[in-house]
């Protein structure tokens, strides 16, 4: 195996997928795009190192197809950044279980292809990194890629909100079996949670009181679309909002997460922040602001991240979670911390200064 090319597996051909595998040919095709990013080169891996060698689904019109074919299949809703070539990965049938909702079973139809044998494949594949991008709400099916993962050795790098790492359950069984395990909930470069956090946090340091806040979005993605069914909305808004409760408590009047799909936006996602809060003399402060972002790479651009980070970890045998890259990356990490602290450790991490 080339050192310096990381391969990867990914389970749920989305948005996600598709912001990914054009992220990495766009690094390529466009050299000078690099020195944009916040980490150009990680350790020594750049994104054009990443290598998609493995992808799984259970759509019909995806499974069968070439990655590059798969990634544009109509439901996904992410633009045509970049020209791909085929990769000459065909997505195969992943164990189905609970990843389809009542709402996506409307809109997908299940393929009648064989179910392979994700283990078996990883191995074959000779994957170091699964990256499970499921539907919200898949937590049997989750759970069966995170079993698959630990019985092939490939770290298991969770984008859904099923807790994964920040279960000490799992964390235990990853550490044992000497695979790291990242999660959970990936957050996205600039989203809604990155900034709320972000902007709430100010206030805080600058002797603000914060009485009422909420970040609500609308998006017209696949996953919003899945997000219909009240017990999936209910499961992401839990973990939004938790983030949110750790840093200011429970005396905030709080809500956070996707209030509603419209199909019409494709894969753009609107955010409206609202934040009341009380200043010197109680002079009141408010900030009402709207943001627009693409799904598909606003997770992309943190991810490239997350991968390469993972690749350190795996060349030092790290094993179990690794807080600080989860603590970077994603909403429900096991050791939260803040935004600027989560940045240092991650890049003491990468430089060697902090063990996990
Ligand atoms: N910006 C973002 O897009 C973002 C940010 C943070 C977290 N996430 C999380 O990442 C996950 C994926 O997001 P997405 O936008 O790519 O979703 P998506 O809905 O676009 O794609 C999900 C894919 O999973 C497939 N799938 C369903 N069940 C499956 C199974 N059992 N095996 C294999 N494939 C299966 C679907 O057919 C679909 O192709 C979600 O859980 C979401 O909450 C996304």
């Amino acid at each position: 195996m080339k050192e310096d090319i990381i391969k990867i597996a990914i389970a749920g051909v989305g948005n996600i997928a598709s912001g990914l595998l054009q992220g990495i040919t766009y690094m390529k095709t466009y050299e000078d795009q690099k020195k944009k990013l916040l980490h150009p080169k990680l350790s020594s891996f750049e994104v054009k190192n990443i290598e998609i060698v493995a992808a799984f689904d259970v759509d019909k019109e995806k499974v069968g197809q070439d990655l590059t074919e798969a990634i544009f299949t109509p439901i996904n809703s992410t633009p045509k950044f970049v020209e791909l070539d085929k990769t000459g990965v065909t997505v195969v049938k992943g164990p189905l279980k609970d990843g389809l909702s009542g709402h996506l079973l409307k809109v997908i139809t299940v393929s009648e292809n064989k179910e392979e044998d994700v283990t078996q494949i990883l191995k074959d594949t000779r994957a170091e990194i699964l990256i499970c991008a499921l539907p919200t709400g898949a937590e049997e099916a989750v759970k069966t890629y995170a079993q698959a993962s630990l019985d092939a050795e490939v770290a298991f790098v969770n984008c859904t909100p099923t807790l994964i790492a920040s279960d000490p359950f799992w964390g235990k069984k990853f550490k044992k079996s000497n695979v790291c395990v990242i999660g959970d909930d990936l957050q996205s470069l600039a989203g809604g949670t990155v900034l709320h956090k972000g902007f709430l946090d100010v206030l805080k340091e600058q002797g603000v009181k914060i009485k009422d806040t909420y970040q609500l979005d609308v998006a017209g993605g696949l996953e919003t679309l899945n997000t219909l069914d009240d017990d999936r909305k209910q499961y992401k808004r839990e973990v939004k909002e938790r983030t949110i409760q750790q840093s200011f408590g429970n005396d905030i009047n709080l809500a956070s997460g996707t209030s509603d799909y419209l199909e019409f936006l494709g894969n753009r996602r609107i955010g409206h922040f609202w934040i009341l809060g009380e200043g010197f003399m109680g002079m009141p402060i408010k900030i009402d602001i709207r943001l627009e972002t693409l799904d598909g790479p606003n997770a992309a651009g943190t991810l490239v991240d997350v991968i390469r980070a993972t690749k350190v970890a795996i060349n030092r045998a790290g094993s179990g979670p690794i807080s600080s890259i989860c603590a970077y990356g994603f909403k429900a990490p096991p050791v939260t911390t803040s935004r600027h602290t989560a940045h240092e450790w991650f890049n003491e991490y990468i430089e060697g200064i902090r063990t996990e």
